[in-house]
């Protein structure tokens, strides 16, 4: 990679983000498709995040990704703010359009693209059970929702939590019915028996986790599991799908469709089909191994 005076800044903002996948995935995009761009991290912490925001913007930077734990605090740093962002309350993409910063999520699109080319998974019309209640399931659910799924229950450790995203979507999507469900292995399993799509947004499965002895075996023919996690790349969930035949998909793939719904943002381009996935794959694959 050249850097010269013309090349455009793009980066990343957040707190670790020492081991985030995207500078990778992104600066091989850019060398693959010959651009004039380069892709750095910024470790930026909670009190710093208005100076740092309004130091990229005074540095001209053409655009940036948002991370853990920023995605909420940076809208109001930002002028303006797509729809689907506001819904999911959370900014992942910001682009600078006419020296404006514009927020944009594109997690949601990358979840629904995943889900299609994965899964095969078409959200119009289907009954969901979503796993958590934090900023994943909230972005998850905008975009289920906005895609027309007729039904989804969330099920949360914390009900109460689980009951304030489902009363915030409630209002906004008369089509949709909505439930709540605990974690408990008898209730989660009788909610499994109607649905077409388990979505596991928490972070259960990282590190060897795994939610206690939930029997999978009740789930309609025809329904999937997706997981968000995607190290490692087969969680205890994943594992017991597959033992037992259910389609099911880490998060690998929505990882690598934000980051290049987030590119075509910035670049107006877009990587080769399955170049960032593969990207990730080998460092992942790497990590893994060293
Ligand atoms: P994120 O932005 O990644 O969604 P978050 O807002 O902290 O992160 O939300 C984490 C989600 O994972 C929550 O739904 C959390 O449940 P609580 O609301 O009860 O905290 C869920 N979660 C995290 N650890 C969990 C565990 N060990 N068992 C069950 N749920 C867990």
């Amino acid at each position: 990679m050249k850097i010269s005076g013309k090349t455009k800044v793009l980066g990343i903002i957040g707190r670790p983000v020492e081991h985030s996948l995207s500078p990778v995935m992104h600066n091989a995009s850019i060398a693959e498709l010959g651009l004039d761009y380069a892709y750095v991290p910024f470790h930026v912490e909670a009190e710093d995040l208005g100076t740092a925001v309004n130091g990229l913007r005074a540095l001209g930077v053409k655009g940036f990704n948002v991370t853990i734990p920023h995605k909420t605090a940076v809208m109001p740093f930002l002028d303006k703010i797509s729809p689907e962002a506001e819904l999911s309350g959370a900014v992942n993409t910001v682009s600078r359009e006419n020296n404006r910063l514009v927020g944009y999520n594109t997690d949601g699109t990358g979840l629904l693209k995943s889900l299609r080319e994965d899964l095969n998974f078409n959200p119009a019309g289907a009954s969901v059970l979503l796993m958590g209640a934090g900023g994943a399931a909230r972005g998850a659910l905008a975009a289920l929702c906005t895609a027309g799924v007729s039904r989804v229950i969330i099920a949360n450790r914390t009900e109460t939590r689980g009951r304030e995203l489902m009363e915030s979507f409630m209002g906004k999507f008369n089509t949709v019915k909505f439930g709540i469900s605990s974690i408990e292995p008898a209730e989660l399993e009788a909610g499994l028996k109607s649905v077409d799509l388990l979505l596991n947004t928490t972070s259960v499965g990282m590190n060897g986790s795994a939610f206690a002895g939930i029997n999978l075996a009740g789930m309609c023919h025809g329904a999937v599991i997706y997981d968000m996690v995607y190290s490692p790349p087969e969680t205890p969930l994943l594992a017991a799908a597959a033992s037992i035949g259910i389609p099911c998909a880490n998060g690998i793939g929505m990882l690598a469709a934000q980051g290049e719904a987030a590119f075509s943002i910035w670049t107006g381009l877009e990587p080769p089909p399955g170049f960032m996935r593969k990207c990730l794959m080998n460092e992942l694959q790497g990590q893994l191994s060293s």
